[in-house]
């Protein structure tokens, strides 16, 4: 089954409008087109912007969270049709960053998750182990968890479309990138449990993400193993000539 291959930026807190607007200006005079899809998540400030400068381009928008509730009493929170509104077609969710600093949990996962497919906004999940479990043997099982209990309720026609990064926390902005091999071993396994939770033909269909100090300069190892079926950028993505490197790998 060949899966197509989704290529995603994460600028996290950073760029202002008028740098997300010089970054999608060079970008899109430097990119025509990819078999491949890509998207930027970015700040909400910039998702108007930048969904106006990348229209007339396969680029695809993406926010980097959400809250699960539709409005209410949330100061500071921004909705899923709010995001549905600004035409973003992907949202990050569960990035370690969020759970390491702001809480959240598999459990705001899931809620979000649901939130996510009700609203027709493709979510990216996001999970992986730090540097201790994964010295103390206990990746696989972390990984495991978070899938699991992630994905609890959420429907088969929903987890067939879903996008899940594998991101080992230890890889995320260090420059250490997790080997080929060992993002390939973690990758097919959550392809494994996605496979016992909903069956075969879904497994196959998920698009399992690798993402953790990801660069042109090891993007296609990465990007060339069978069940890494894409890559979840950060630092690289910041560039336009690095990410466009990435995209072309
Ligand atoms: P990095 O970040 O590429 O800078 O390691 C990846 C991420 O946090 O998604």
């Amino acid at each position: 089954m060949s899966r197509i291959k989704i290529i995603a930026g994460n600028w996290k807190m950073y760029k202002t409008i008028a740098e997300a607007a010089a970054f999608a200006y060079e970008f899109v005079a430097a990119f025509d087109g990819s078999e491949h899809e890509v998207v930027i998540c970015a700040p909400f400030t910039q998702l108007a912007p930048l969904k106006r400068a990348f229209s007339g381009s396969a680029v695809k928008i993406g926010a980097q969270n959400m809250h699960f509730e539709n409005e209410g009493a949330y100061t500071g929170e921004i909705s899923p049709p709010m995001l549905v509104e600004l035409g973003v077609d992907y949202c990050v969710i569960g990035h370690s960053e969020r759970r390491q600093y702001f809480a959240e949990t598999d459990d705001t996962v899931n809620r979000k998750l649901k939130a996510a497919f009700a609203h027709g906004i493709m979510p990216i999940m996001c999970v992986g182990e730090v540097l201790e479990q994964r010295d103390a043997g206990k990746a696989f099982d972390v990984v495991e968890r978070q899938v699991v209990d992630g994905l609890e309720d959420i429907k088969q026609k929903d987890a067939e479309r879903l996008i899940i990064a594998y991101e080992p926390v230890w890889a995320i902005g260090t420059g250490r990138t997790a080997t080929p091999e060992q993002a390939e071993e973690m990758c097919a396994f959550i392809r494994r449990i996605v496979s016992e939770l909903y069956g075969k033909d879904t497994a196959e269909k998920l698009r399992v993400q690798y993402g953790g100090s990801v660069k042109p300069s090891n993007a296609t190892e990465l990007l060339s193993k069978e069940n890494i079926d894409g890559a979840l950028v950060g630092g690289a993505s910041l560039s336009p000539t690095d990410f466009k490197a990435i995209v072309e790998f």
